[in-house]
């Protein structure tokens, strides 16, 4: 069974990567920023422990990383990332937009560099990304969700040196677009559930092969301009 690494796993998309990693019997190391108050993470069943983590928090990250120095991790999935309110109209509030690159590009990149030792020890050697396709610079033709756009597009960047910097070990590394999805930040109307959104993303996880990664697809597998 593999072990997993889920960032943002107390609620949205990761988790429901936990619920459905941990229900396929895999090992599920869940991490959110508040695990006393992650009422629906602590009730899952199976192999799952709870670790608090704030990806803006670099000396949290190494904190962490360090206290799992012995657990061989096949899958990170960087799942956390947030979405300022009233972007739509096209204002732009800096401080909010510091932020969002700091959880939505820097935080996923330093924990991808703390934990790449723990899956160079696992044998998945998977890294993914939920970026979003609203990152994609070719599909913008509405405008408007500048901070958000821009900070996934960074992460895009990013996460494609990574793939290549980690070709070398083997690692295949993803970005994904995991559908417009009914979380708190997809909202009531948004096209999927959780549930159908991350079994698609699983399987391109899983599916991926070296000549896959530093691709950008989404949870059924189309590709994605950059
Ligand atoms: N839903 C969609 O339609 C959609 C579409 C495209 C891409 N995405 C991407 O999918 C991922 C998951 O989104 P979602 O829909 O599940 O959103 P969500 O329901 O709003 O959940 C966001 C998660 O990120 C966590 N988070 C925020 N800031 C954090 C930080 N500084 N450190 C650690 N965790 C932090 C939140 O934790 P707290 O509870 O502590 O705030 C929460 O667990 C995100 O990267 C998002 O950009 C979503």
């Amino acid at each position: 069974m593999a072990c997993v690494l889920i960032t943002g796993a107390n609620r949205g998309l990761g988790l429901e990567f936990a619920r459905q990693y941990a229900a396929e019997g895999d090992r599920v190391l869940a991490t959110c920023r508040d695990p006393a108050g992650a009422a629906d993470l602590a009730a899952i069943a199976g192999d799952v422990t709870v670790h608090a983590l704030d990806v803006t928090d670099l000396r949290q990250i190494s904190a962490l990383a360090e206290s799992l120095e012995g657990a061989p991790i096949d899958i990170l999935v960087n799942n956390a990332g947030v979405l300022t309110s009233g972007q739509r109209t096209g204002g732009i509030d800096y401080v909010a937009w510091e932020h969002e690159f700091k959880v939505n590009t820097m935080g996923p990149i330093a924990v991808a560099q703390a934990f790449r030792p723990h899956l160079e020890r696992g044998t998945g050697r998977r890294m993914a990304f939920i970026s979003s396709v609203l990152a994609s610079i070719g599909g913008n033709t509405d405008g408007g969700y500048t901070l958000y756009r821009s900070t996934k597009a960074g992460l895009n960047a990013a996460v494609k040196s990574l793939a290549v910097e980690a070709a070398a070990k083997g690692i295949i590394v993803l970005a994904l677009h995991p559908g417009w999805v009914r979380t708190d930040m997809g909202g009531a109307s948004a096209a999927i559930d959780p549930a159908t959104s991350v079994r698609g993303l699983r399987r391109q996880i899983a599916a991926a092969g070296r000549q896959d990664s530093g691709r950008f697809i989404t949870y059924e597998g189309v590709e994605i301009p950059w």
